[in-house]
């Protein structure tokens, strides 16, 4: 049977990585997968998360399994942390949380969901958005469209094309947003187009299912939020995967969460008893180590005011790298405009480069970033700042088509 199986191609982020690593270049430089790396070039364990360990490895007196939708008490944790700064109380008794491996797991979960209640479902993405998101979807035999979101050369949102597809959506469809930190582009919608997405959504019939990956690293923990709250706010239906892999530093341990706001209690217990029912036919009941390390964090304050100067902190860098980044291609003398980097919010700069720059950058200067020319800026750092805007003024230098 095996022998029909051809080769797939390598995943789009998680196969570049797979490429830098093997790569002997010692001057290699990392800008593809979105994991946070410090001034170093580390991905350290946060502080908050290891003391949290060190109490989690005194008291944890099992191994036994967690239900099919997790830890209660995580469950409300996610909860806090997407209902701070604002939401209606009387939405709480009406919201359900389930604990999934990753926001990637949430995904999957919700298309699964959807797949099986409202296998009508169009399912609409921004372009660009997360290559993953058309396969999640896909793989669950849903149908997906696209929604403009980027106008390439303003660097920009492309606000008019994104309202009119949305005005054309129909009840049923899925609507999914990021909730902050576009990825790839780190541009965001501003607070008035959140309200006129919740608008036309309210209007259209068409439910949000919010991605939210990065929560804390754009303006702030409850600034990130406030999309979430218009769409709570304005009493939508609708679906919140959630993840911890990069405010919390979680990667490899898989904490995420889907939750579903509903109309009433009674919808809510029902769709999460559906919801389950998908968990259970997936991966059966999710990992508890990440999610216990989130809830101690969250359940002590002294540790979770130090995670939040921790979130500020990584956030500060991001920023920082931008100017710092936008400056030394600006020394450089290139004569593109790259001022929109400064503009752009989260881990990522769409950079505006084109295949042809990229596919240079990584044969002749082992760096690496993803094919749309998304730049994971925490990858860059002082030392590695010259040698990257050196050979991106050589590859712009360099005439098109090679
Ligand atoms: C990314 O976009 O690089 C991250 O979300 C990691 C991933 O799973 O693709």
């Amino acid at each position: 049977m095996f022998e029909a199986i051809s080769e797939a191609p390598p995943d789009a982020i998680l196969g570049l990585l797979e490429a830098y690593r093997q790569d002997p270049n010692p001057e290699k430089i990392n800008l593809s997968v979105g994991v946070y790396q410090d001034e170093e070039g580390r991905t350290p364990v946060m502080r908050s998360v290891k003391a949290a360990e060190e109490q989690i490895w005194k008291s944890e007196s099992t191994k036994s399994y967690l239900g099919i939708a997790g830890a209660p008490e995580y469950a409300s944790v996610v909860q806090e942390m997407l209902l701070q700064g604002g939401v209606s109380k009387s939405l709480r008794s009406r919201l359900v949380t389930v604990q999934t491996p990753g926001g990637t797991g949430a995904l999957r979960v919700a298309a699964d969901f959807l797949s099986q209640h409202f296998p009508q479902s169009r399912v609409w993405l921004s372009t660009p958005t997360w290559p993953n998101h058309p396969t999640i979807f896909s793989a669950a035999g849903l149908e997906v469209l696209t929604y403009p979101y980027f106008e390439a050369e303003k660097h920009a949102l492309d606000w008019s094309g994104m309202a009119a597809a949305l005005e054309t959506t129909r009840p049923g469809d899925v609507v999914v947003l990021h909730g902050c930190c576009h990825n790839p582009t780190g541009v965001d919608l501003a607070p008035e187009q959140w309200r006129q997405v919740a608008e036309i959504l309210d209007k259209t019939g068409a439910m949000p299912l919010l991605d939210f990956a990065y929560q804390g690293f754009g303006e702030g923990l409850v600034e990130d939020a406030a999309g979430l709250r218009e769409l709570m706010n304005r009493e939508l239906d609708m679906l919140v995967a959630s993840s911890f892999s990069k405010n919390f530093g979680l990667y490899r341990d898989r904490v995420g969460a889907l939750s579903a706001l509903c109309s009433t209690a009674e919808a809510g217990s029902a769709v999460l008893s559906q919801i389950k029912r998908a968990i259970r036919a997936n991966y059966s009941n999710p990992p508890a180590h990440g999610a216990l390390i989130v809830s101690t964090v969250f359940q002590d304050e002294t540790l979770r005011g130090e995670w939040e100067q921790e979130v500020a902190e990584i956030r500060q860098r991001l920023n920082g790298v931008r100017e710092m980044f936008a400056q030394a291609l600006e020394a450089e003398g290139i004569e593109r405009d790259f001022s929109h980097i400064r503009r752009q919010r989260g881990m990522f700069s769409f950079s505006g480069l084109e295949p042809n720059h990229i596919a240079a950058l990584r044969e002749k200067y082992s760096i690496y970033m993803v094919g749309s020319g998304r730049i994971n800026v925490a990858g860059i750092n002082r030392q590695n700042i010259g040698p990257l805007c050196r050979a991106i003024k050589e590859v712009l230098a360099e005439p098109t088509g090679r």
